[in-house]
This record gives C-alpha cells, structure tokens and sequence, in this order.
C-alpha cells in the first residue's frame, strides 16, 4: 500500500478548501524545522544539545542546551516564510513580529519547541508542541501590528495545532479541524509519511497519567479520583488501573491517542494555577485531543473554550477519554 505524504496531505486539504496555500507551507515548514530537530535530539551527546545553557526563561525555569536549539530552529525556519504576521514561543519573553524586510502574512504561530526537556539527558522522549490562529484585522480591516493581546483568543479559534514526539520513531500529529492523523518520519526518505488516519480515542479506559509525588498537595476531587483508580477492582470503579507518567506531555498525549488513557496536570497548592501552560501546551492539545473524540478541561471548564489572560499563562489540564474527563469534572462540580 502506499502511504500518503505529508505534502500531499495538506494539499489534499488543500485542494477541498480546508485551508488556505500559506496555511499548508506554514505546515510545511514546522514540520521541516521538527525534522531537524530530531536529528538534533537524536545525536544525544554528540550534537551539543546535553547540558545547562546556564540561562532561565521567562517562568524562570533553567534552559537546556537543546532547547535552546530547538528554539533557534524554529525561528530561523519560519520568520521569512511569509505566511506569518508573528510568533511567540514558550522560551520568548515577548512576541516576535515578522520582520519588516519580509512580507507578513495572516497567522500567528505558538509553539513550545522542546517538550519535556528534563528528558533530554536521559534518552527518554521529548517534543515540540504548536499552536496556530489567525492575526485578528485592526478596526480598519487592515493587518495590525500584532501584539501580544493579537494571541490572546480562546483555543477554539486554533486553525492548526500539532505535536512532534522524538522518540524511538519521529512521529508528528497535526489537525486542521477535520479529524487528527498521525505520522512517522521516514529517515531514508525524510519524508513524513501518514501512518495513522482519523485518530479516535477510546471512550473508556482503564490507565491514568499523573505525577503521583504531588498527591498530598492536590485538590479534593483529583485526590476523589486518583484514589478510585487505584483502590481498583476492590474500589468503587470495580476495575483495576494502570498507572504511565513519561514526565513529558507529548509522549503521554501521544499514548492517549494510541490506546487511550487520561492524563491529568492538575492545580494543586504549589502551582496554584497549574503547572503546563495555556497557550503553548493545553490549547495545542486540547484541540487535537476534541478532533479525535476525546475531551479535555481544567477540572471545570472546557480548554478550548478558556480567555487567556497572557501569554505564559499556567492551567489545570485533565485530557483524553471522553468518559473519565466527564468524571474528573463531575468531581470538580
Ligand atoms: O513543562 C512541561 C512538562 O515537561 C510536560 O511535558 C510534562 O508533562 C510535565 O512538564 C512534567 O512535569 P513533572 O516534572 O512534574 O513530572
């Protein structure tokens, strides 16, 4: 059988009208900017990404060589596309309108360039995460200088979202708004190549994902929860769980997506708000989650349907399942 491409995935998409030529060569472009990364991680020790870079980003949070890197990457690969009005990333303070010497284009991009980075020393994997929406037109319907209240839409206005995972295999999940498909990276091609279609998460399941080590700092109804899961068969649920933390949200989505699961990042006393953020990692996957029939919230309310209040923004996150997120929010209520 021969599988489909990347490319002409999007043109196929293309082609019906879902999205625009700037649209699908933006996609392009991420995904070129993911392989390269991945080659990056995949030289572990050799390609100078291990280690310190000495420096905090703007959450305050110690930044590795390789995300760094990573960041670099993505910069270099999409400021002159011309299919952008700016970016932002999760290592940027500020956002980073498109340059005057190269023609701006109609979207924004968000991205978080290596996910799980606390992995990347230890061979475990790790990701980039992006999010893209349209750059609101100023009251005169002309393109704004776009600022960071430009960013600030609910994630339900993301036009395209997706997640690379660098592990024993690249594998890249995008969706456009009409299902999420996933695929592999062919390292004799270096090609993409369409390897899972129309994503769908199983209702139910029996495996949760949570950092267990903040159990005594979390609220009420996740510690309900939590405590359900693992009392298993002899427990109110009647079944046993099982029990997976990657300790890098796109190897964990990725799994949720492959057999199902819930995934949750609660609020708890230490991160009053949450610990992932809004923008770069809960809205990218909160949009890719909903395309393939699960659900996702902050324990109350729906992600995508969150006003973000600024860029760095912290929050709550309980993704996957359908069902048992129903659960978790029905705790919460
Ligand atoms: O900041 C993101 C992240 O690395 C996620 O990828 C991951 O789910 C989480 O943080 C891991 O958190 P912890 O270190 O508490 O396990």
């Amino acid at each position: 059988m021969r599988r489909a491409s990347l490319s002409q995935f999007l043109i196929e998409r293309q082609r019906s009208g879902r999205i625009n030529a700037d649209l699908r060569l933006l996609i392009e472009t991420i995904a070129r900017a993911c392989k390269a990364i991945s080659t990056r991680v995949n030289k572990g020790p050799l390609g100078g990404g291990h280690g310190n870079a000495g420096t905090a980003n703007v959450q305050g949070e110690l930044q590795k060589n390789l995300d760094l890197m990573s960041n670099e990457i993505l910069l270099e690969a999409n400021e002159w596309g011309g299919n952008l009005a700016a970016l932002v990333s999760e290592e940027m303070e500020d956002v980073k309108p498109t340059p005057t010497h190269y023609p701006r284009g109609e979207y924004l991009l968000l991205f978080d360039p290596l996910d799980g980075s606390s992995n990347i020393d230890v061979n475990i994997s790790v990701g980039t995460i992006f999010s893209v929406l349209r750059c609101p037109q100023g009251p005169d319907g002309q393109m704004r200088v776009p600022d960071e209240k430009c960013f600030l839409q609910p994630g339900r206005e993301q036009v395209a979202a997706g997640f690379a995972v660098y592990g024993p295999t690249t594998q890249l999940v995008i969706t456009v708004g009409d299902g999420a498909y996933g695929f592999t990276l062919d390292r004799e091609t270096y090609t993409f190549v369409l390897t899972q279609e129309q994503i769908r998460i199983a209702e139910d399941t029996a495996e949760f994902a949570i950092n267990a080590s903040n159990m005594r700092r979390w609220e009420p109804p996740v510690k309900r929860y939590i405590d359900e899961c693992l009392a298993g068969s002899d427990g109110p649920r009647g079944k046993d769980f099982n029990m997976r933390w990657v300790a890098s949200m796109v190897a964990d989505v990725f799994r949720v997506l492959s057999r199902g699961g819930i995934f949750l990042y609660p609020r708890d006393s230490k991160n009053k708000e949450g610990r992932l953020r809004l923008m770069y990692e809960a809205n990218p996957m909160a949009f890719i989650v909903e395309q393939a029939g699960g659900a996702a919230t902050d324990g109350a309310t729906r992600i995508l349907d969150i006003q973000p209040q600024k860029l760095h923004q912290r929050i709550a996150v309980v993704l996957g399942s359908k069902n048992e997120v129903k659960r978790v929010t029905s705790y919460h209520k």
